[in-house]
């Protein structure tokens, strides 16, 4: 028997300025994901949610709405970041700038409440809200982070220093432009962990065949 599949993709932010280029069959809704979900229950055949980190409170309550909003059989895929920067080389030692900048504003962030620490948490948690058979995923994305990073430093580090460290716009523009020059440097080994788990619902049916 062939049967097809038939996939409509809700995407849930924040923020209102999403993207316009996207398939037919996907649409943005502006809504907080840690606020109770007005999707009905059973709902969702899969869940993914992609770099929170630093925006949620309560990440076993995140969850646990994922697991009770899934059809059984369904899965949650959640793909994150660590932001700290580390070197296999000792090229990027604690003292070095990369690893004061992550430090500073991994520990702005905590005073916050919403944490940066998520990835090293998340196969815990994850299970703990009722989901099984963890798997692990790691990719390479070398260019592309770089150039992520160098586009997204400064407005990462503008809420964080001037809201919660009180530090002055010089300092903060003196600190992003090192921190640019430094990425940019190849004497730098520098990385950081992505990583994703994939996971089905425990109450999972066999797919039809
Ligand atoms: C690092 S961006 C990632 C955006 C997107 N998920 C991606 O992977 O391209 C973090 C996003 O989380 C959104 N955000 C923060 N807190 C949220 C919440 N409580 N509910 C839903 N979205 C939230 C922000 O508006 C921001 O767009």
């Amino acid at each position: 028997m062939s049967w097809t599949l038939l996939i409509l993709r809700v995407t849930t932010d924040l923020s209102p300025t999403q993207p316009s280029w996207v398939r037919p069959n996907c649409f943005f809704s502006i809504d907080d994901a840690e606020l109770a979900w007005t999707f009905p229950d059973s709902h969702f055949d899969f869940v993914h949610i992609r770099c929170l980190l630093g925006s949620i409170k309560d990440w076993p309550a995140l969850y646990r709405q994922a697991y009770e909003h899934m059809t059984p059989g369904g899965w949650i895929q959640h793909l994150d970041m660590d932001l700290s920067f580390i070197s296999d080389d000792g090229t990027v030692g604690d003292d070095h700038l990369m690893a004061q900048w992550s430090k500073t504003l991994f520990d702005a962030r905590e005073m916050t409440g919403k944490t940066f620490n998520v990835l090293t948490r998340m196969s815990r948690l994850i299970q703990d809200a009722g989901f099984e058979d963890m798997q692990q995923l790691r990719k390479e994305v070398g260019k592309w982070n770089y150039h992520y990073c160098l586009q997204g430093c400064e407005g990462w580090a503008l809420f964080l220093l001037t809201k919660v460290l009180q530090w002055r716009i010089e300092e903060i523009q003196d600190f992003v432009a090192n921190l640019k020059a430094a990425l940019g440097d190849k004497k730098n080994h520098a990385y950081y962990k992505i990583g994703s788990r994939l996971c089905p619902c425990s109450t999972r049916e066999p797919l039809p065949q």
